[in-house]
């Protein structure tokens, strides 16, 4: 039987403002591409040609940056949702799309290594209606949560107080045609969503198949700024060095480690330690440029030092005299050295920003 992809790309990404207010979630970039990039490619490299990724009806950016997938060998429709009314109503509002086939359904904001074939082959030999995929978490009382009995699950609560397991059921489900009969006969939860895990509980109370696998790699809800921070850990600990056309690098600097260096950038008299990407035409002049870092297109960096941080493009860090460390900055960011006295710190800020000053 064939297999579907649906991706959800809508939401309103709360919890990563400022960065949402301009821009939407799935397409801010870990290890300088897209977070909705890997999700399509984790579909395309297991054989799926149908992708629908539902999007906001009120904005066409996730079309506009994405396109039809001929880039990743895929077709991909746009299906618009009205309102975040529930992850139930993302597979409700697909049910056209994908009609009888069997498909994987995926968060776009969830991110797990080394693809999702191995968890399509486990569902189709397994013979069950739906195949849920758990990762073990410190904090399952943000997730849906598993409870496990004789090596089956038998309940699933959606951000339990008291979560019955250590367990997070991880956005990468996989269904048959059934799952359509659950999204189509629950009621929205307290918080006025269909709710993903209430469609499972059904499936588990009518008496449906469900099977299951533990994430045994990493897998990253990014759902807060650390935990964006981390993905791009994670993503650039796993990248090979790589150093793209027109790139240059002066004698006197120093480029150790695992080091993506994209297309025509500038490394002028400047230490940079991988693993760590540096974007399409940034320039880093006296600076230092540490391990986890991604360093957005046409950034530029003067006499300043960045680590752990994710840098979107077209920012100006120039003579920023601290070490950056642990942050994120938005597209066109500027954090520069003023001259004069007295010595002030200046800030001119976003709604919902976050400045840490020591
Ligand atoms: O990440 C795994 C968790 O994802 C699961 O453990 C939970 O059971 C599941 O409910 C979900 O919880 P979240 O609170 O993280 O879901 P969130 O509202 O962040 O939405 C997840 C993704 O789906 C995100 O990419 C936004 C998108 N979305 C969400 C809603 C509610 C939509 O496209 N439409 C929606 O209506």
């Amino acid at each position: 039987m064939k297999l579907k992809a649906l991706i959800a790309s809508g939401g309103r990404g709360t919890r990563l403002r400022p960065i949402t207010h301009t821009q939407n979630k799935h397409l801010i970039p870990i290890a300088n591409k897209p977070i909705l990039h890997y999700a399509i490619e984790a579909a395309a490299m297991a054989g799926i040609t149908e992708i629908a990724i539902v999007t906001n009806a009120d904005s066409d950016e996730v079309p506009r940056a994405i396109g039809d997938g001929s880039k990743w060998g895929v077709k991909i429709t746009y299906i618009p949702q009205n309102a975040p009314l529930g992850l139930a109503h993302v597979v409700r509002i697909a049910e056209p799309f994908i009609a009888k086939d069997n498909f994987i359904f995926y968060l776009g904001d969830n991110m797990v290594v080394g693809g999702v074939k191995r968890y399509v082959d486990a569902f189709t030999s397994s013979g069950a209606n739906c195949y849920l995929t758990l990762a073990k978490v410190k904090d399952p009382e943000r997730f849906g949560v598993p409870e496990i009995k004789n090596g089956a699950i038998v309940k699933v609560e959606e951000k339990p107080k008291n979560p019955k397991s250590n367990y997070a059921v991880a956005g990468i489900y996989i269904y048959d045609k059934n799952i359509f009969e659950a999204v189509n006969n629950i009621e929205p939860s307290a918080r006025g969503e269909l709710e993903i895990s209430d469609a499972h509980q059904y499936l588990i109370d009518h008496g449906y198949k469900i099977g299951f696998a533990e994430i045994t790699g990493w897998w990253k809800d990014t759902g807060k700024p650390t935990d964006l921070l981390e993905a791009n850990r994670l993503i650039l600990e796993n990248t090979e060095a790589l150093v793209e056309p027109g790139v240059d690098v002066d004698s006197r600097s120093d480029v150790a480690g695992r080091v993506v260096l994209q297309k025509g950038c500038k490394i002028i008299n400047s230490k940079v330690r991988g693993p760590a990407i540096i974007g399409e035409g940034a320039v880093i002049e006296n600076s230092y440029v540490g391990p986890f870092t991604s360093i957005g297109s046409n950034t530029h960096m003067t006499n300043s030092e960045v680590e752990y941080s994710i840098i979107l493009k077209g920012c100006k860090i120039l003579d920023a005299g601290m070490r950056i460390e642990g942050s994120l900055l938005g597209n066109d960011v500027e954090i520069v050295r003023t001259d004069g006295k007295p010595r002030v710190q200046r800030f001119m800020i976003g709604d919902q920003s976050r400045v840490e000053v020591a």
